[in-house]
């Protein structure tokens, strides 16, 4: 099923913040391909993480892409202050905007477009916009929070992009995020998804080298 090399992404969000920068850099030593980085208003989802300033300090730091998911009521209006720092930058399809416009936007200023679909949002949603994006984020736990359980019932969105992605000829990343650890991952791998988020399963990791290799099934 997975037609891309398959990509582990550390998100920043379970890091020890007293200590971010050495926190990312322990990840990219652990073997991570690139930094997650969750941004909540307090709108979209009930919580509110950091925005712009943070992610720049990671910037600082990172070797390697950093993947920005905004998990924002305005998306659109947002997602220039995080252009100077992202590689991708990955936007919701619920909240009221103009989604299309937006994904054109971003790869007008020249990073990677992400399309992200909450566990209750049907897959039509984001169906007509998979020409126009270079990854889908399945979420697998409702956004907001890290540490919950994986949902298994979100795979159908996996397999459902993965069939349609080779039946269009298209290319996007198949992300998932939310309860990844080594059992979550085989399971999103064997559905198609070949970008695999993880923060508690990461950074809380007694041996992140292990625990990045185990999501990579090595
Ligand atoms: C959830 C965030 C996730 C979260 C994953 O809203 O988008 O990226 O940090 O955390 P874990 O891996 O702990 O479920
Ligand atoms: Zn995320």
């Amino acid at each position: 099923m997975n037609s891309k090399p398959i990509i582990v992404a550390p998100s920043v969000l379970a890091c020890d913040f007293n200590y971010l920068g050495a926190e990312c850099e322990r990840m990219e030593k652990a073997g991570a391909d690139w930094l997650h980085l969750d941004v909540m208003d307090g709108h979209f989802v009930d919580n509110i993480s950091f925005g712009p300033p943070i992610v720049q300090s990671v910037a600082k730091v990172a070797t390697v892409p950093l993947d920005t998911h905004l998990m924002v009521e305005r998306p659109d209006h947002f997602f220039p202050r995080f252009i100077p720092y992202s590689s991708n930058i990955t936007i919701h399809v619920e909240p009221d905007y103009d989604v299309g416009n937006t994904l054109k936007s971003i790869r007008a200023a020249r990073a990677t477009c992400g399309l992200a679909i909450s566990p209750p949002t049907l897959f039509e949603k984001v169906e007509q916009f998979l020409d126009q994006i270079d990854l889908l984020l399945v979420m697998t736990v409702n956004p907001g929070f890290g540490g919950q359980e994986f949902i298994e019932e979100t795979m159908f969105k996996v397999k459902r992009a993965a069939a349609l992605r080779a039946r269009l000829g298209l290319d996007f990343h198949i992300a998932v995020d939310g309860g990844i650890h080594a059992d979550t991952a085989a399971i999103a791998r064997a559905s198609g998804a070949n970008v695999l988020v993880a923060g508690t399963g990461l950074f809380r990791a007694a041996d992140a080298v292990r625990a990045i290799k185990e999501l990579r099934d090595l």
